[in-house]
């Protein structure tokens, strides 16, 4: 019997009750894999607040995912939106100010936000440097340094690596370099932070199918090489690294820390 592709991403999430009632901030959430990351928390009941530099997606994905406004911030299975530019600390700290705030706790951090620029290593100048390593790779410190400054109690910080941290391809220096200090940055934090009781794991996904990788689709020919070097032979939905982020920052996850998960159908070796 052959098994359709489908079968192997469209169950619905594995429940996470102990996750219910507790407080997350997720970053980058206005579309593509930060959007899918806020509403599977918010459907584990888990009270979310979504940042974002884009503050009008950002408030449709709320829109859609609440019936009713009044006090939703302290809701359960809500979602809030929050404008914030994740390369600024003072930003970083506002946001975490502002969830304990209106909650009195926070659990859990997903530092998702991220930019990435392809360019020949000659083209690439100071502005593109300084925007790539201040969304991608400032944004996560400052995001966890936030964090932990308000997690009293301990918690879960899960940022996004990328399989292009140990896979390079051509075009891709910066991004592969800034995703590489993220993947260090989690093991060296994680070190520091587990005496507080937090948590530091980053997810190192392959390609998946949101806005970012809309280039490889919209390029004749890209995606048939794109998917020669995927084992697995498809593109990764979001879905599947949420899954992987739930389990991250569940308490099935409570002994896992500085580790990078990879969500890449393999292609990693490929
Ligand atoms: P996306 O481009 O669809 O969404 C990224 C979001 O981050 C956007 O809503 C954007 O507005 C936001 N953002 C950008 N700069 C920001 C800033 N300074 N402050 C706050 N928000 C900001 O990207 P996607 O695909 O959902 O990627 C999410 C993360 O996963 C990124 O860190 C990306 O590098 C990483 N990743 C994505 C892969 C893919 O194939 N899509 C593969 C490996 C890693």
């Amino acid at each position: 019997m052959s098994l359709s592709p489908m079968h192997t991403y469209q169950r619905s999430a594995t429940e996470y009750p102990e996750l219910a009632g507790r407080v997350a901030v997720v970053t980058g959430a206005a579309q593509g894999m930060g959007a899918c990351f806020a509403s599977g928390l918010a459907r584990q009941g888990v009270n979310v607040f979504s940042v974002d530099v884009i503050s009008e997606a950002l408030n449709q994905t709320v829109q859609t995912s609440q019936s009713d406004n009044s006090d939703i911030e302290r809701r359960p299975g809500s979602i809030s939106a929050f404008p914030a530019d994740v390369s600024s600390r003072t930003d970083m700290h506002r946001v975490a100010e502002h969830v304990i705030k209106r909650c009195g706790r926070l659990d859990i951090w997903v530092n998702n936000a991220g930019i990435f620029p392809q360019s020949e290593i000659a083209a690439v100048s100071q502005e593109q440097l300084d925007k790539t390593f201040g969304v991608n790779v400032d944004g996560v410190f400052f995001g966890t340094q936030a964090a932990a400054a308000q997690m009293a109690h301990g918690g879960a910080i899960v940022n996004m690596a990328s399989v292009a941290a140990v896979r390079v391809r051509k075009l891709r220096a910066v991004y592969s370099a800034s995703k590489a200090a993220v993947q260090h940055l989690t093991s060296s934090l994680a070190v520091e932070l587990g005496g507080a009781g937090i948590r530091v794991n980053a997810l190192a996904p392959g390609f998946i199918n949101t806005e970012m990788t809309n280039w490889v689709r919209e390029t004749p020919g890209a995606t048939e090489k794109a998917l020669a070097s995927i084992p697995l032979g498809r593109i990764g939905e979001p879905s599947e690294v949420l899954s992987a982020l739930l389990f991250l920052v569940s308490d099935s996850a409570s002994y896992i820390s500085g580790h990078t998960l990879a969500v890449d159908g393999g292609s990693r070796h490929g």
